[in-house]
């Protein structure tokens, strides 16, 4: 099993996104039970808020299913739960690190960091270009399953 928690400031925009274009992807693939994919927050603005409508919009928009998907923070035990803990963007990995201490397992991560061209996840809270930051997602989690299948994680 592989465990994958996607992390970005609110849990609202980015890493809901990232979790369930994921869980989209491996169910697609037919490999959904190697995987367990949640998302968290690195702050405490949105707790118990739901998914940005421009999220959810998008998630529509592609045919992508989601759950009734509530705002959470990332914890310290997280940690110890997951194997790939991994931010949308640079400030995400600082204040992931903040939280759960030191990455002595190298367990933290930048999605886009999986990818040909390193480099943070377009943030959509500003722009509201829900778009972009979904090509940029798509574009990181295709570069992580492959670095999943070269490790021989998966297979
Ligand atoms: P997210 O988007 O981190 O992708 O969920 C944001 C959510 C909330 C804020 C900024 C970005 N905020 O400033 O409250």
């Amino acid at each position: 099993m592989i465990k994958v928690l996607f992390v970005c400031l609110g849990n609202i925009c980015r890493s809901p996104m990232a979790e369930y274009v994921l869980k989209d992807i491996v169910k697609k693939r037919g490999i959904e039970e190697k995987f367990q994919i949640d998302s968290a927050a690195t702050s405490t603005e949105e707790i118990g808020n739901p998914m940005h409508y421009g999220t959810r919009d998008k998630l529509k928009k592609e045919k992508i299913e989601y759950g009734n998907h509530l705002a959470r923070q990332i914890e310290k035990e997280d940690y110890k739960k997951f194997d790939y803990i991994i931010g949308m963007e640079k400030q995400n990995v600082i204040n992931i690190k903040r939280i759960i201490g030191e990455d002595n397992e190298n367990k933290v991560y930048k999605l886009l960091d999986f990818s040909k061209s390193p480099r943070d996840i377009a943030d959509p809270w500003y722009t509201r270009d829900f778009d972009k930051t979904y090509d940029d997602i798509v574009e990181g989690l295709e570069g992580f399953l492959e670095y999943l299948e070269k490790t021989k994680e998966l297979f």
